[in-house]
C-alpha cells in the first residue's frame, strides 16, 4: 500500500511513518517545503536503516499515494485539505486532526460540520472516502517503535471497505482497530482527546489513551 502522509513532518506524522514503513508499507512525508519532508524522511529511513521512506511537496505525496493520511495542526485542516483536493479524488482520506479549542485546548471547539472529519468529506465530496483515525493516541507513543501502544484506535466513515484497509493499516501497526460507524462518530472520537488531556494533566502523564472492553481482540 502506498501512503502519504501530509504534515508528515510534525509530532503526528513521523510516528505513523515510521510503523507504517516498519511493517513493509511504502510511505511518503508531505510537507509544504519539499526539503523539510526529503529531511524528515532521511531521518526516519536513518533510524530504520532502510531507503523506505520518501519525501515530497504535499500534494505530489498525496498524488503519489493511494491512502493520504492528514496530520496538520486543525487551524490548517480546510487549506490544506483544499491544496490536495484534486490529488485524492478516488481514494482513502485518513483524517487524524483534533478540533481543539486555541484558547483552550483542553476543550473542544467543533467546526459547524459536526467534527473535523465530517468538514473533511464535505470539503472532498463524495468520490473521496474520508475516514477517522488516531485521534487518541499521542505522538510520542507513535514515535517509539521498539514501545506496544496502550490504545485502542476508533475508526470511523461513511464508506465500509475504506474502513476496512485502515483498520487493515492500523493492524499492521499492531494496533487493535474497532469500526466505531458511520463519520459523524468522529464528533466523539475527536471529543474523547481532549478527554484524554485532561486526564494527562490531572495524573501528571503524558500518554493516557482508551481500551475497549467486552469486544473481541
Ligand atoms: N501531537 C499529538 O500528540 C496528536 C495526537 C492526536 C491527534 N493529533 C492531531 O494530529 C494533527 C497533527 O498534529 P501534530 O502535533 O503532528 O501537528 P504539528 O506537529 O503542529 O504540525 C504538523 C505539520 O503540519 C504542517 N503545518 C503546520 N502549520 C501549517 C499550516 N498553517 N498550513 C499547512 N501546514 C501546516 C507542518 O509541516 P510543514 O511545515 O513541513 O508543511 C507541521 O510539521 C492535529 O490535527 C492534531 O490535532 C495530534
Amino acid at each position: 500500500m502506498k501512503i502519504a502522509i501530509v504534515g508528515g513532518t510534525g509530532e503526528q506524522g513521523p510516528g505513523l511513518a515510521l510503523r507504517w514503513a516498519l511493517a513493509g508499507e511504502e510511505v511518503v512525508i508531505g510537507s509544504r517545503s519539499q526539503e523539510r519532508a526529503e529531511k524528515v524522511a532521511a531521518e526516519l529511513n536513518g533510524e530504520l536503516g532502510q531507503d523506505r521512506i520518501r519525501g515530497l511537496e504535499n500534494a505530489r505525496a498525496a498524488e503519489a499515494a493511494e491512502v493520504v493520511v492528514l496530520t496538520v495542526p486543525y487551524s490548517a485542516h480546510l487549506s490544506t485539505i483544499e491544496s490536495v483536493r484534486s490529488q485524492v479524488q478516488d481514494k482513502i482520506f485518513v483524517d487524524v486532526s483534533v478540533p481543539l479549542d486555541p484558547e483552550y485546548p483542553r476543550r473542544m471547539k467543533m467546526p459547524p460540520a459536526g467534527s473535523a472529519t465530517e468538514e473533511a468529506q464535505a470539503a472532498l465530496g463524495p468520490s473521496t472516502r474520508v475516514v477517522a483515525a488516531f485521534q487518541n493516541i499521542a505522538a510520542h507513543l507513535l514515535r517509539d517503535p521498539t514501545h506496544a501502544i496502550d490504545c485502542d484506535v476508533l475508526v470511523c466513515g461513511n464508506d465500509l471497505e475504506a474502513k476496512k484497509t485502515v483498520m487493515s493499516l492500523v493492524g499492521k501497526m499492531g494496533l487493535q482497530a474497532y469500526d466505531a460507524g458511520p463519520a459523524e462518530s468522529a464528533r466523539v472520537i475527536e471529543g474523547l482527546t481532549s478527554i484524554l488531556i485532561r486526564l494527562n494533566i490531572r495524573h501528571k502523564v503524558k500518554g493516557a489513551g482508551i481500551r475497549l472492553a467486552g469486544l473481541p481482540r
